[in-house]
């Protein structure tokens, strides 16, 4: 219910407020949370804005900070007037990790029997496309949490890195499994291996992060392109989300077949008919999202 109120706040500009610690810039208004902020921003409120605020702990994902950011995404997952969203962090750090405090004096058998980390997952069960708008440090669980999302901007000082292993631990979010499909073998074996980070520029080369940007405008040009996704259908744009993701987990072959099934599924569709009679008659399509 929280989010729900945050979010019938009247959209608001962009804040650039300088600071004296870069960490503290805030890009979204929205209180009502303790770990998170939210916004709405785009025309018409179509980008749902998150920015992890937890900036003394260098935005560790504490289990309550995951639980606010589940609640935010589940609200603007349902908002029809929300076509995608921007999750973001700090000029210092997107996310340092899962909270090491919190998780010190777990045992094995409090990991098992919880489900430990388990509810980091509800992040891919949203339809709607997420950008990960990545500033400084994404380590470990922020690495991880960037690589849930379905298209990473980086900062142009921004820091990847799978640094558990310096810990005793390994990933355990997704890190050994997103980051070896995103950037190959050896990388994300050196990567786990030795804890070592690698840039922007680096994570570009590899195919982590699909743009890079300077630290300032890094947030403004994720809002535009999630603002250009949410001007397409969202009936449309979910089921090429579902369709690219799928390559993530079938062959080929299967892989294929879905997207077949979800291509011709696309003429049951009010929106495929519109888009292409647009076309045909020169004008701009009006998207009804059904
Ligand atoms: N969990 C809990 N607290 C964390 C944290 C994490 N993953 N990462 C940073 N913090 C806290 C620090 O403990 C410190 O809190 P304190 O002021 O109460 O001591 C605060 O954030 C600032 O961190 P600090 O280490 O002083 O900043 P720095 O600029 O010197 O170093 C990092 C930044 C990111 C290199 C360093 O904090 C770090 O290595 N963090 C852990 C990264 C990691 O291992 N992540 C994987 C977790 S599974």
């Amino acid at each position: 219910m929280a989010a729900a109120r945050v979010l019938l706040l009247p959209v608001r500009r962009l804040l650039h407020v300088p600071t004296r610690s870069p960490t503290l810039r805030t890009y979204a208004s929205g209180t009502g949370f303790n770990f998170i902020l939210v916004d709405k921003r785009g025309r018409g409120g179509s980008v749902g804005l998150i920015q992890l605020n937890r900036p003394k702990a260098l935005n560790a994902l504490c289990n309550d900070l995951i639980k606010e950011l589940n609640q935010a995404l589940k609200t603007f997952q349902e908002d029809p007037a929300v076509g995608a969203i921007v999750l973001t962090g700090g000029d210092k750090a997107f996310a340092a990790g899962a909270d090491i405090k919190e998780m010190q004096n777990h045992t094995f058998q409090d990991c098992y029997s919880s489900n430990f980390l388990n509810h980091w997952d509800e992040l891919t069960q949203v339809k709607k496309p997420i950008i990960a708008a990545v500033n400084g440090y994404a380590l470990g669980g922020g690495c991880e949490l960037a690589m849930m999302c379905d298209i990473i901007y980086a900062g142009e000082k921004a820091q990847f890195g799978q640094p558990e292993i310096l810990l005793g631990t390994i990933p355990g979010a997704g890190g050994t499994q997103r980051l070896t499909r995103a950037v190959g073998k050896s990388l994300a074996m050196e990567m786990v291996l030795t804890g070592d980070r690698i840039s922007a520029q680096e994570a570009h080369q590899a195919g982590l992060v699909s743009k890079v940007f300077p630290v300032d405008t890094l947030v403004e040009e994720a809002i535009r392109c999630a603002e250009k996704i949410a001007g397409n259908s969202k009936i449309i744009t979910a089921i090429a989300k579902e369709s690219v993701n799928a390559a993530f987990e079938m062959t080929l072959t299967e892989g294929n077949k879905l997207e077949k099934k979800l291509f011709y599924s696309t003429f049951a569709t009010d929106d495929r008919k519109e888009g292409m009679a647009a076309f045909v008659e020169k004008r701009k399509a009006s998207f009804r999202d059904k």
